[in-house]
């Protein structure tokens, strides 16, 4: 049977163009190939569970504008529950622009809009689907004071709780410290910390303060070296599979669903972050956020290839 997840998060419709750098303050670049696909970082995780076998509600807020119900019917299309998606008659759906570059990298401004009216009201009319999920996963792509909401519900009812804490503002959920998971790439953690992670070391550093703090188990994505895995069996590094990057956006997104399905699982945290990697890893290699996420078929070939989740690669530290 497959596992459920909860997802509350953000929607956007993401406005991608590649250019061979991005602008400086003050100057108009020549850029090419603009996309507009869906995305926002909620939506994607939401996908990303969806596509690799997971029964998913996505709660989440959408603009009554031209980009709304098509982002909600594709939703309906990946066999995710909508009933708690609402749309506001006031503001806008959210949009990201985003200009990738020849080597992959990705820079973004993100509009967030109808997400920001994400309300505690909104979520609590989804309890009962937090109530039946396996999981609730969790960023920051909506306000603070409906992402606390969800964690009390969760709390409460005992599910699980794995929160990838992007984008990190100023202003941080007051339960940040009751999830169970927590998966920051290296700025997240820096913030959330104050360790500086240059280095594996310095990410170590911040994991266990991050552990010390009350999270069970702390994992840092660290781009194509793979993720540091922190829990009470220690520290350790999960390397992650050689691709050549045409844009990675939505890495993480595909990281963060991937990793949230194999744990409801009940992988081990070693398997499942060796099955995230291979998820974030193909992730990079199509353009656009919510293309490139894999399926579960594809996750699975690639690890064939590659050897299997049984032969990744992890360092003790
Ligand atoms: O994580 C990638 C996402 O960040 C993009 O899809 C964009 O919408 C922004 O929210």
């Amino acid at each position: 049977m497959s596992v459920r997840i909860a997802v509350l998060g953000n929607i956007n419709i993401d406005f991608v163009m590649e250019a061979q750098r991005p602008p400086k303050p003050g100057e108009t670049l020549r850029a090419s190939n603009l996309r507009m696909v869906p995305g926002g970082k909620g939506a994607n995780q939401a996908v990303a569970a969806a596509r690799l076998g997971a029964q998913v509600t996505l709660i989440g807020r959408v603009g009554t504008d031209v980009f709304g119900q098509p982002l909600i019917q594709g939703f309906m299309r990946e066999g995710i529950a909508t009933d708690f998606i609402r749309c506001d008659e006031q503001a806008a759906t959210g949009a990201a622009f985003i200009t990738i570059t020849p080597d992959g990298q990705n820079s973004i401004l993100s509009a967030l809009g109808a997400n920001l009216e994400c309300t505690e009201q909104q979520v609590e009319k989804a309890g009962e689907a937090i109530d039946r999920s396996d999981m609730l996963l969790l960023q920051l792509g909506v306000p603070a004071a409906a992402v606390d909401r969800s964690i009390q519900i969760a709390v409460d009812r005992n599910v699980p709780i794995l929160l990838d804490p992007s984008p990190l503002g100023d202003e941080l959920p007051q339960l940040w410290r009751r999830a169970d998971i927590m998966v920051p790439n290296e700025t997240e953690a820096a913030g959330l910390t104050g360790v500086e992670v240059p280095d594996i070391p310095s990410a170590v550093q911040a994991a266990t303060q991050l552990g010390a703090q009350g999270i069970a188990v702390i994992i840092i994505t660290l781009g194509s070296q793979g993720c540091l895995l922190v829990d009470t069996d220690g520290a350790r590094l999960v390397h992650s599979y050689p691709v050549d990057p045409v844009d990675t956006t939505a890495a993480g997104d595909a990281f963060a669903g991937a990793l949230a399905v194999r744990v409801a699982e009940g992988a081990t945290f070693n398997e499942a972050a060796a099955f995230a990697n291979a998820a974030g890893a193909l992730a990079t290699t199509v353009v656009g956020a919510q293309p490139s996420l894999p399926t579960r078929q594809a996750v699975e070939q690639f690890l064939r290839r590659h050897g299997g989740v049984q032969e990744a690669t992890i360092e003790e530290l």
